[in-house]
């Protein structure tokens, strides 16, 4: 498999001996049972149960699993739930309404503590609120917010009244919110005036301006008044405080909506394979099921526990692991809207240690940064409320598995690498910490119930150890339902490739390279497609590319994602241009910053602009990113004997060695 569609890059094997959980945390682990894999095969769809069982129904579900449309399939139909209620009144009416909900640490050093009973009021406020600007069932509402308690809060108060949220991440620009809007025809936006960067006031309201300048339809806005007299701001018509909505809804409760199993919960925009975003779609039933058993059995939440996902709530961690699940489960789940070196590089170690953090999950980008500081940080602090660590996002290489386990986890913490993708909507490959060893640099195996293969290009299992594409061969109940009026590009990018519909054989393909070993554990080799991971931020290949030939003087653009050095101590991403003639350079690589940040925002602004007279293409004239990827990366170079322009190649070396 040596062109895009596959894998040609090193398969690495880790040489990491097994570790078993220590004895006192499999004695206090959620799932313990030895067997719980071979059972979830035993009875499966049924198996299913005991995620649905972790939350209350207001109608029980007649099926588990409907696959009669696959693939399309429809979980615990016939099922009808409030995900709100499930995250708040059941645990305000079982005894626990003075329990933290959230523990919310600004940037500014403030901290907040926000009850079951009081998160529960708010949202019912806010809930009356939206239905009085007209929100009903079924509209999108697009959150636009920092992480500030003001977001969980609007995506639980457009849970309770059946209207689907679609929350932007706040660091994207305002084209990229005017695309999200347009595409879900989105007629309500939660905004801010502002937040804190690195300190600094910074305007998030002038954003959302912009963005609905761009917009067909009229669009009704509520903004949270975060900087004060920082940033003044001056409402227009269509336009409402948050503080000034709940006060004048004070204490006023609204009836949780029933929703159908199926009904959506939220879409979530994410990068796919060419410029235009794709709407995930997340069921109710299935989606909040398997947020708080993941929660339960792989993070091993405990009601009594603080504990902190520090992931952004603009993307599907946040969703899933600081907001949904853990409050399903009712713990207290904390909420940090900084960075973690500023004001110092103490603050991390500082928050868990004021706030007694039981369990900690963080992306590999962040712990390898941690490492760059150095362990005197970490060790400064008291970590040892410290239960188990989680990595998300990206592979993690076994020197920092090692560093994250000793200095963070204090060598007793269990860690778990959890696979998983905006669209499974949760974990779906990972060890269980009270049931599995730990394999440094492998994620694990697939969860009970998941059935994760590597097949080849004919959906065919490969040999162990060899490496293939990732796919999962069964449905499970957190997947994504479709794309946002987008069924058949729901079925050509996720199913056709893999499948075998005459067979009615259907397998779901990640996007993702991956070996599995005679053991079971997988583990990931990174995309396969035009997605690029950066730092743990998806980007679309073709979205950046369509931002840089914007700008005037561009003739092409190609763009890859910069692995850095073999531990992976940086990630950025190289992009390669060609330009017409007599263009100025410093003026273009200047313009296509400017062009990146508009279009999507700083999270994709490249580490390099590498200028070229011409991109590496095939004789039927396409680009080789394959190629470019190993010149970026100081990679052996693959087959270049497809090459049209064979002598471009020394000169890319070239100018990156200059670089
Ligand atoms: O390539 C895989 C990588 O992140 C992709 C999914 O990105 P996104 O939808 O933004 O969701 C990120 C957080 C769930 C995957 O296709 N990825 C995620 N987790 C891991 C990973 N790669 C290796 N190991 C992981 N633990």
């Amino acid at each position: 498999m040596v062109d895009r569609n596959g894998w040609d890059g090193e398969v690495p094997v880790s040489d990491a001996s097994p570790r078993r959980p220590p004895e006192s945390f499999v004695a206090q682990a959620n799932v313990a049972d030895e067997a719980v894999h071979e059972k979830f095969a035993d009875e499966w769809p049924a198996c299913w149960e005991r995620a649905a069982a972790l939350l209350d129904w207001d109608e029980p579900y007649d099926t588990v699993l409907e696959d009669d449309d696959a693939p399309f399939y429809r979980w615990f139909t016939g099922g009808r739930l409030n995900a709100a209620y499930n995250c708040l009144d059941r645990h305000v009416e079982g005894g626990r309404k003075n329990h933290a909900a959230i523990r919310w640490e600004g940037k500014r050093g403030e901290s907040t503590t926000y009850t079951y009973r009081e998160l529960y009021v708010e949202v019912n406020e806010l809930a009356a609120s939206l239905r009085e600007l007209g929100v009903e069932a079924d509209d999108v509402v697009t959150i636009y917010l920092p992480m500030i308690p003001e977001l969980p809060t609007a995506m639980l108060a457009c849970a309770r009244i059946g209207a689907p949220h679609s929350v932007v991440f706040a660091g994207l620009s305002a084209d990229a919110l005017a695309t999200r809007m347009d595409a879900a025809d989105s007629e309500y936006l939660v905004t801010c005036d502002g937040y804190y960067r690195r300190g600094d006031a910074f305007n998030q309201k002038g954003k959302a301006d912009n963005a609905l300048l761009e917009l067909d339809q009229d669009v009704t806005t509520v903004v949270v008044d975060r900087l004060g007299e920082e940033l003044p701001h001056v409402l227009g018509a269509s336009e409402y405080d948050y503080h000034d909505l709940l006060d004048a809804h004070r204490g006023e409760t609204v009836d949780p909506v029933s929703r159908a199993a199926e009904d959506m919960l939220f879409l979530m925009y994410t990068s796919g394979t060419t410029g235009r975003p794709k709407g995930v779609v997340h069921a109710t039933g299935g989606y909040l099921s398997y947020a708080a058993w993941t929660s339960h059995a792989v993070l091993d939440v405990k009601p009594e526990d603080t504990y902190w996902c520090a992931a952004d709530i603009g993307w599907i961690t946040g969703h899933s692991y600081i907001v949904y699940g853990p409050l399903a489960l009712g713990t207290t789940t904390l909420l940090y809207e900084g960075t973690p070196d500023y004001p110092d590089r103490n603050r991390l170690w500082e928050i868990i240690e004021r706030n007694a953090v039981d369990v900690f999950y963080t992306a590999p980008t962040a712990i390898r940064a941690f490492m760059k500081w150095g362990e005197e940080y970490p060790d400064r602090h008291d970590l040892s409320s410290l239960r188990l660590l989680g990595t998300v996002g990206e592979p993690i290489n076994p020197r920092a598995w090692e560093w994250y386990h000793e200095h963070v986890g204090g060598g007793e913490c269990p860690i778990v690498d959890t696979w998983w993708q905006t669209e499974t909507g949760g974990i779906a490959i990972s060890t269980l910490p009270g049931v599995d060893d730990m394999k440094p640099g492998a994620a694990g195996p697939a969860l009970p119930g998941v059935d994760a293969r590597v097949v080849d290009g004919a959906g065919e299992a490969v040999d162990p150890e060899e490496a293939g594409y990732l796919a999962l061969a069964r449905p499970w109940p957190g997947m994504l339902r479709t794309l946002y009026e987008g069924d058949d590009r729901f079925v050509d990018e996720y199913w056709r490739r893999l499948s075998d519909p005459d067979a009615d054989e259907w397998r779901y393909f990640t996007g993702d390279a991956a070996r599995v070993d005679e053991d079971g554990y997988v583990t990931v080799l990174g995309r396969v497609d035009d997605v690029i991971n950066v730092s743990g931020h998806r980007l679309s290949t073709m979205e950046v590319e369509s931002a840089i030939v914007e700008v005037e003087g561009v003739a092409e653009a190609a763009v890859v994602g910069a692995t850095g050095g073999s531990d992976g101590t940086d990630t950025g991403i190289f992009a390669y241009v060609s330009t017409e003639r007599d263009a100025d350079a410093a003026a273009i690589r200047e313009a296509i910053h400017e062009a990146i940040e508009d279009a999507i925002g700083p999270i994709a602004r490249p580490e390099e602009v590498v200028f070229t007279p011409e991109l590496p293409k095939t004789r039927s004239g396409k680009i080789m990113r394959r190629l470019l990827a190993d010149v970026t990366n100081g990679e052996e170079l693959g087959d270049t004997s497809a090459l049209r322009n064979p002598e471009i190649v020394g000169e890319l070396q070239a100018a990156i060695r200059e670089e």
